[in-house]
Parts: C-alpha cells; structure tokens; sequence
C-alpha cells in the first residue's frame, strides 16, 4: 500500500517520511508516546481525545540504513522499512512491538442465500472481511496478554476476542458474543513476558479489534473510514503505560468528595413525595447515602431541563429539605430534544442551528423518550456552550449533578444513518464519524457548563464515551441485568475501564433489568463498595431493590459495605489524588500490581483497590467459601487480622455477610469516623489503621468541593511503615486551613493517639514518630 520506503525529513519532532506510494508522518510527543499518522481520508485534525499540546522537547535521532530509517529517543527506538512496517524496540535494543508481515486467514464467507436463510431462525451468520482500510496487525507473541479497550464484555484478558468500536445501546443481558457497548476506547495494553506497551488508536469511525481469535501469529485493528492514526505508549510497565496514556488523553480530577458516597437510584422514583419517602427510609433504616438520582420521571414529558409540576410541586423547596438531611439530587438529562413548538429549548436550538440535520439540511428527527426528538450537535462549540448554559435551570434548584444518558447516541425508530450531518469539534461531519464521540461531547458540554456556571467540581456520570472522557465525567456501564453473569461481569469490566482511563466508574448495584434476589444484591454491594461510583439502580417495573426492600439479614449487609465505604471514604479520596497526578485508577486488577504474576494475568474475581487493598467478593449463587488467591507477600485478614503468606491460594469462609478482604503488610488505610453522609460529622481526626511491614502512603486533605486545591489549598502527609515496627508520620504540605486536630493510629493491638500540634516542626513541614 506504501511502498518502498524513499526519503524523509524532519519538522520539528515530526519525521515526514515518503514512500513510493505514500507519505507518513511519525510525531515524537514524548520519549515514549509516539503518534504514526498516514492520510487515507483528510489532513491530520485535532484529536477528540486530546485537549492542548502534549509534546515535550524531545531529543531524538533519525539515521537512514540500508534497509530501514531508524528514528530513536532515550526510550524507544523504531525501524521503518518498505510498505511503513514498522518495529518497536526499546532502550536497551529489545523488540517490542513489531507489525506482522505475513497475509490474513480470514474464515471463508458463506453465501448470501444460507444468510438469508439462518435469519429466518433469527440467526445471525457473520461474514469476516477480507481487508480493511485501514489495517494495522501486530505481531502477536504465545505469552501476550491484552487489558484495556473500555467496557467491554468478557474476561479481564482480552486475548481471542474481538470486538467493534461503535456505541451501542442493546438492553439484551449482555454475554461475551456482544462485540460493542456503550463506549469506544479504542486502546489497550499488551503485555508479554519481557515486556509491555500500549497502542490507541485515535479513529473515531466504526472499528474493529481482533485480538487473536482469527490468528494466534497476528492481532489487528481495522476501520474502513478515517486517516491510520495511532499512539504507541510505551513503558516499563504497565502502571507507566497507564501514566503516559492518561497523560496524553487527560485525567480525573480529585472529585467532590460526597460523590464518593453511597448513591440511590431508580427508574421510576416518580413524584417528590416517593422520593421524599425514600430519603426518609434511608436515614430511618440508618443506611448512609449522600445522593439519591432522579431519573427521567422528573421531567414534563421527558422534555430536557424542564420539571413535571403535576408530581413536583416545588423541586426547590424538595431539593432544600433533602439537603437539610445531608442529600444532594443528580437529575439525568438526555440529549434527544422533544420536537414541540412553543418548547424553548428545541425553540432555541433551531433558531441557532444548534441540531444536526441530514444531508438536505433540514434538522433530521428520530424518536426516544419524548417522542419526535431532535439532537444537539456538541461537537458545535456554540451549541455546547448553549447546552451548558441550559443548566443552569436545574443549578438554581440546587441540583448538584448531571447524568448523561442515551447519549450513544440511542434511538428509537433505528440507528441514525451515517450522512446525518454534525460536527466534529472543527467541521462539518457526519454520524460515521461522530457517532462514538458524541456521548464524549455531551459530556464535555455538560462539564464545561456545570464549571462554569457553579464553580465547584462537576459531577458528571455519562453512558457513551470515547477516549479522554474521564477528563470530563464519571461512568457506569449501562443496563446490566439482575443476574449472576453479571455481577461476575462486573469485576473485569471495572478493571478494564479503569486501565482504559476511566478512574471513576461503577455498575448498577443489584442488577438494572430484571428482578433482583436478596442475595445477589447482597453481593453486589460488596462489590459496589468498591467501586469508586457506587449507586444501586434498577429499570422501571422490576422489584425494588433499595435495601430494606428484603429481610433484616439483607438490609444489615447492605448497611454493614455501606458503612464500609463511609469509613475508608478518604482511601478513595487519597487514590484519586493519585489519579489527577499520576493518572493511575482507583480500582485495579492484580496484574497491574503483580506483572509477572500468571495467576493474576487472568484474575477476573479479584481486585485491588490502590496498591494494597485486595477485594475477594464471592460472585457465585450459594457459594460460601471463596478461593482466594493472594500474590506474594504477606497479607493480613482485613476482618480477622490474621496473619497470611502470599503468593498462593487459600480458602476463606464466606458466608453472606462477609466479603473477603485481605490488606498487605506496610499498608496505612485512613478512616473516617461513622457518619450518615459526607459533612455531617467534622472529621478533625486523623484516622490511621497501620499494618506492620514496610511501606509508604500519602494521604491528601483538601475542602473537598471546589477547585482552591489547584491553587495549593491542601495538605498532604507522608506515612511511612518502618521495617523497625514504627510508623513516620510527616505532614509535608499545609495550605489547607483545616488541618485535623488529631491524629490515631489504630495498630494491630493498640491505638497511639496525639495532636497534630505536637508534632515537631522540621523543614517546614511537621513530623511524628509512633512505635507500632
Ligand atoms: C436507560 C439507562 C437507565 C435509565 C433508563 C431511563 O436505559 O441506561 O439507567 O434508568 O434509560 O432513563
């Protein structure tokens, strides 16, 4: 397709290099993010993906051999040869990631008359296309694992699978066989024995991701729109992987700190008085919970940033007296307009332009809840701009966050063609290539709208999104179903997201469609107590499922993870620091931790939270004992404090109530104190559980609402846990007013405690000593 390679030349850190046939483009952003670009349909635009100029001076070298141009920074060297096969090495000369030269097997297709005939059963046969494209195949290595490419279904390890870029909004109980979902995160890490590298592939058309299952020699990407564009990450290991990924594409921010919090939900809380009745049931039955999300209920008619007075009297006043109680309402808001005249937001968005049109020009209309709809162009900036603004409607009744849905965008009367005419963030585009960055928009509207216009940090939650939406909005992963696959689903699909980028995310807790059963939702809040978005959540007509729904045993488990979450709330509040500055998620599978680890490369009903907090949680009916591999080194029982070698298998009694826990040896995790929602006790005390062995932590404190942290009003502690059974505490940085009063060190048998004004004052910080 290229050719032979000719000649190249140098632009700054771009290499141009020509071919017979073709040019390309290498772009060194960093020592080891690298972007290889070829036109195969427009001129090089700006990416969806990335906001602002990530290059960094670079050095680099281009030397012309006999065979191959090779380009080399201090941490990768490539090898071009004919046809733009290129090879990837890293600094100390070992191949990496190299493009695969032989020709595809693609199965043979069958004929169009036995297709015609299956789907008369309804059963679909698919036909593999010979070519794309746009093709890029990689070597694949017997050892290689894949991680990463978003929400998808299946196992943790994304090896023989394959898999399709394009949001979709399929209710169906989703299984393997599904190859797309809600989001498009076109990128993914590889790891091999001896090493590890990461490629995003910045094409926002329909795609395709085989990942070994049509070859064990090849794996490939393939779209038959857009330019070939894509990053190669490069790293030592996957944590630094994940550190240039985010880097490149944006991270979350510290979020605000209720958001943390336990979260009600339900298609069909349908006037104030249920809602009302709820929030009551919640502190009655002594459930901590900081927000309860009203769903598309609310509206008139389903009509976007309105409210339906016939069940809401005054939302105003609702929102004051929830707010008395310690909960904050997040509204959901679709992006399907209602087509109704005199209806000012579709009114507006006419007269401005402000909704996508098909080829002719005419605002094109399909249908979603509110009937006849018509859709925003986001990828406008003025009508993002619009769109943000519109909020303020709900602001002034003190909403206090936003759930995007439907925003694949979802449609009623079939898929919205590929000719309707939006915008891509510069030009005029089409729903080909939007499609998958339209619910990435929406999110961006939203978050620029609530900055804007509140101030403090906004609470998105989104459906669809594309790559870099984490710098916008949390996510949860659509409509699951109340069943065991799912829940079982759940972790890797988590784990995935997370290593994707996307640090703040969550399941619907007990399953969305379908009727749930007290013991799968039992277990599903221990899981979703560790899940940095945790919200119950379930479909209209199905049973209710807010935790005293069920028996006594029910609602104490429920209250027992609740709580849970409520105590280690600044763990996830610290992990986030670390996510804004290092881009590193929450949640984590093992492997991110333990690289060489074989167990972990294919542990799917295992987590970690942050480095050192390893989550067990029984995902089978009736199990009560749960196999729990621990990598290596010494771990403790998190409920019984016993003592455990790693590095092994070991059996823990699981009986309903209990989720197995295990926390390794130098861990510190704070605590906060019981409370019934984040604010409602002053937590002046800084609580420490310390686990013997040899570690470091810093804990991070800051207002926990708005943006002074970034101006430097925060604190920051460095612990360490000294091999000598000690523990340093140093506080390093104090531009937080409220500094805590207190600090406890809860040890294994005995609790140190001191005031934070005894500490001595070195080197401007202050610093303790405890003997553990
Ligand atoms: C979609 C959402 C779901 C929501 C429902 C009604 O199915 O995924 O969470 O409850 O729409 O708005």
């Amino acid at each position: 397709m290229f050719g032979k390679l000719l000649n190249h030349q140098v632009k700054n850190q771009e290499i141009i290099v020509e071919f017979e046939k073709k040019q390309s483009k290498i772009h060194i952003i960093t020592d080891e993010i690298w972007n290889i670009f070829a036109s195969f349909d427009s001129e090089e635009e700006p990416s969806a993906a990335i906001e602002g100029n990530k290059q960094r001076d670079t050095e680099f070298t281009v030397v012309k051999k006999d065979e191959y141009l090779q380009i080399a920074t201090k941490s990768v060297i490539a090898k071009i040869y004919d046809d733009f096969k290129i090879d990837f090495y890293n600094a100390e000369g070992k191949l990496v990631c190299e493009d695969y030269r032989g020709k595809r097997v693609v199965r043979k297709g069958v004929s169009e008359e036995f297709i015609q005939m299956a789907l008369l059963e309804g059963h679909q046969v698919e036909q593999k296309k010979e070519h794309y494209k746009i093709e890029v195949l990689k070597k694949m290595q017997g050892d290689e694992a894949f991680y990463g490419l978003g929400d998808k279904t299946g196992f943790l390890n994304k090896r023989g699978y394959e898999y399709e870029m394009w949001n979709s909004d399929i209710p169906d109980p989703q299984v393997d066989s599904f190859k797309a979902l809600y989001k498009s995160i076109p990128f993914y890490i590889a790891l091999r024995k001896e090493s590890v590298y990461g490629l995003f592939y910045d094409n926002t058309y329909r795609s395709y991701f085989d990942m070994g299952k049509e070859s064990d020699e090849y794996y490939l990407f393939g779209a038959e729109q857009g330019n070939l564009n894509y990053y190669y990450v490069a790293g030592d290991s996957i944590k630094t992987i994940i550190k240039n990924y985010t880097y490149l594409t944006g991270r979350t921010h510290v979020p605000q700190i209720w958001t943390l919090g336990y979260q009600q939900s339900r298609w069909g809380y349908e006037s104030e008085n249920q809602v009302r009745e709820i929030a009551t049931n919640l502190r009655k039955y002594d459930l901590p919970c900081d927000v309860i999300h009203l769903d598309i209920d609310y509206m008139e008619r389903f009509k976007v940033f309105t409210w339906n007075k016939e069940h809401y009297d005054d939302p105003k006043k609702l929102i004051k007296d929830l707010k008395e109680d310690g909960f904050k309402i997040v509204t959901i808001i679709d992006p399907g307009v209602k087509v109704e005249e005199g209806y000012s937001v579709y009114e507006e968005g006419v007269k401005n332009g402000y909704f996508a049109t098909d080829k002719d020009g005419d605002i094109y209309v399909n249908s979603v809840w509110p009937g006849k709809s018509v859709f925003p162009d986001f990828g406008n900036e003025e009508a993002r701009t619009w769109w943000g603004n519109n909020h303020s409607f709900l602001l002034e009744q003190g909403v206090r966050g936003i759930w995007n849905d439907m925003n694949e965008p979802a449609s009623f009367e079939g898929q919205l063609p590929d000719d309707v005419v939006f915008s891509d963030g510069v030009k005029k585009a089409n729903h080909a290539k939007v499609h998958n960055i339209y619910g990435h928009m929406m999110a961006k509207a939203t978050y620029e709208g609530l900055k804007r216009l509140d101030g403090r940090r906004p609470y998105v939650i989104t459906r669809a999104c594309y790559a870099g939406s984490q710098k916008y909005s949390t996510a949860w992963t659509g409509d699951n179903h109340s069943i065991w696959a799912h829940l079982k689903m759940a972790v890797p699909q988590l784990c995935n997201l997370s290593l994707s980028g996307m640090a703040f995310v969550g399941t619907d807790i007990g399953g969305f469609g379908s009727d749930t059963t007290k013991e799968l939702l039992c277990r599903w809040v221990q899981v979703g107590c560790f899940s940095p978005l945790f919200r119950n959540h379930a479909a209209k007509g199905t049973r209710f499922q807010e935790p005293w729904q069920f028996d006594e045993e029910t609602l104490n488990i429920n209250r027992k993870y609740i709580n849970l979450r409520y105590q280690l709330l600044p763990y996830f509040y610290d992990l986030f620091y670390q996510t804004e500055r290092e881009g590193l998620p929450v949640i984590r599978p093992l492997i991110m931790q333990y690289e060489k680890d074989e167990v972990a490369k294919n542990m799917n009903e295992e987590f970690l939270v942050g480095e050192n907090l390893l989550v067990a949680p029984v995902l089978d009916q009736g199990q009560t004992c749960k196999m729990v591999y621990l990598p290596e080194g010494t771990w403790y029982d998190y409920w019984t404090k016993e003592l455990v070698e790693g590095g092994r298998y070991i059996l823990r009694d699981a009986p309903l109530d209990v989720c197995p826990i295990y926390v390794k040896a130098g861990t510190i995790l704070p605590n906060y104190t019981k409370q019934s929602y984040v604010g409602e006790k002053e937590q002046d005390t800084l609580i420490l559980d310390v686990y013997p062995g040899e570690g470091s932590y810093t804990h991070y404190q800051d207002n926990g609402e708005d943006f002074a942290y970034q101006a430097g009003e925060f604190n920051e502690f460095h612990i360490k846990v000294n091999k000598d059974n000690t523990c340093t505490i140093n506080l390093v940085q104090e531009g937080y007013d409220k500094v805590y009063k207190m600090i406890r060190v809860n040890c294994l048998d005995h609790v140190v405690e001191f005031q934070v004004n005894d500490m001595e004052s070195v080197n401007g910080g202050r610093v303790i000593k405890v003997t553990l």
